[in-house]
């Protein structure tokens, strides 16, 4: 299992002075990193329709970038150019093990393992990112410059570019494989192949308040709640027929508060909106379906293992009656299955002891035959 190693601090030193806060190289983050894919099966994966991929490289100096699936690069040639391809994650085993080092941080934050393969002089050109990314050099070497926060500029170098102007660097840095560059939102980044190189980023996205409100309506809409109307009986005379005054502006306000007040509503959306993945996943459903017997014997002697990027979530409002979140639906076992519950989120290898009370029980039993049958955990042999 891979091991982030910080030589220089503690995780708690660098969550308090680094996390959100500012850029940082972490050298031999994992000693001896090797690629967890190879490029080859990297550039395979973007031949795939579910796999969201893009090529970024210049002609005639301007950038360029297709979106894949692609059939074939033999028309980039040899340097200046970079694939990326997102939520590696979900398609390799391999690839997800590089979530669980970071398992300090919660799931519910977690975006997805971006790889990018680059010829000499690839690269995606500078930008700004939203989010939270941990940058792992695998093969190969290169360059990477981090600027401060700032009132930088953006601009599309192409429709599916945005880029940001030239920028003073704070970090100047040539990473070797196995070394891990930090970059929390906001801060400008380049990075250039030096030679052929892989990089793996694991990103950590937070949501906007307007991300959310858009989540939160479509999930009242969908579940048909939040349909109270506005009420003011004894209503005072109006004076001014245009005016929203102070009252009535309260009124709409709490009315619109209730929503957000609703403990069990909010848990239930939190739960499902952040449990719904944003990529395809790699679902295999079996083709000869299991009967509960059958993979409650085979978890005596194997455990069940989630399948990539699959987000299972359980929130501290719900959990005590066996409420969990699964791909953005909401499942009830009760009070007797809170060990289970908790054990399935929490874990990505689930053994029969960690199970023990969800096996007792017939609901959780049969919901976890469908989800073996449908391909959300699976057996390794
Ligand atoms: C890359 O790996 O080429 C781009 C990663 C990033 O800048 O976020
Ligand atoms: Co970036």
């Amino acid at each position: 299992m891979l091991k982030l190693n910080l030589a220089d601090f503690s995780l708690e030193h660098f969550m308090a002075h680094y996390w959100q806060q500012k850029p940082v190289v972490i050298r031999q983050g994992f000693e001896a990193f090797s690629d967890l894919i190879s490029p080859n099966d990297l550039a395979g994966l973007a031949c795939e329709n579910e796999v969201e991929s893009r090529l970024v490289f210049k002609e005639a100096g301007q950038w360029q970038a297709e979106v894949g699936p692609f059939e074939s690069y033999k028309r980039f040639g040899k340097t200046g150019w970079t694939l990326v391809v997102q939520a590696v994650n979900h398609w390799s085993p391999e690839v997800a093990e590089l979530v669980k080092p970071f398992a300090f941080i919660p799931k519910w934050r977690l975006d997805d393992v971006m790889i990018s393969y680059a010829t000499p002089g690839g690269g995606v050109g500078p930008h700004i990112d939203l989010y939270d990314v941990f940058i792992c050099q695998g093969s190969g070497r290169r360059h990477w410059r981090v600027g401060d926060l700032g009132n930088h500029k953006q601009f599309a170098a192409h429709a599916a570019l945005l880029h940001t102007e030239p920028f003073e660097a704070i970090i100047d840095v040539e990473l070797l494989p196995g070394d891990i560059l930090y970059i929390p939102p906001g801060f400008p980044h380049e990075g250039v192949a030096l030679e052929e190189s892989m990089s793996f980023s694991v990103g950590f996205r937070a949501k906007s308040a307007c991300d959310m409100l858009s989540g939160l309506a479509d999930f009242v809409i969908d579940k048909e709640l939040g349909k109270t109307l506005i009420s003011d009986p004894q209503r005072p005379i109006h004076s001014h027929q245009g005016q929203i005054n102070t009252s009535d502006f309260a009124l709409i306000k709490a009315h619109l508060q209730a929503v957000l007040d609703d403990k069990a509503l909010m848990a239930d959306f939190a739960g499902s909106y952040l449990s719904k993945t944003k990529c395809a996943l790699d679902l295999q459903a079996l083709e000869e379906p299991l009967e509960a017997a059958d993979w409650v014997d085979m978890l005596a002697d194997q455990p069940l293992i989630r399948t990539g990027g699959l987000r299972c979530l359980y929130v501290d409002a719900t959990v005590a009656q066996g409420v969990c979140y699964v791909e953005g639906e909401r499942f009830e076992f009760g009070a007797a299955c809170q060990e289970a519950v908790v054990a399935l989120c929490d874990h990505e290898h689930l053994t029969q002891d960690l199970l023990q009370t969800g096996l007792q029980n017939p609901a959780f039993v049969s919901q976890l035959t469908d989800w073996v049958n449908a391909g959300f955990w699976y057996f390794q042999d």
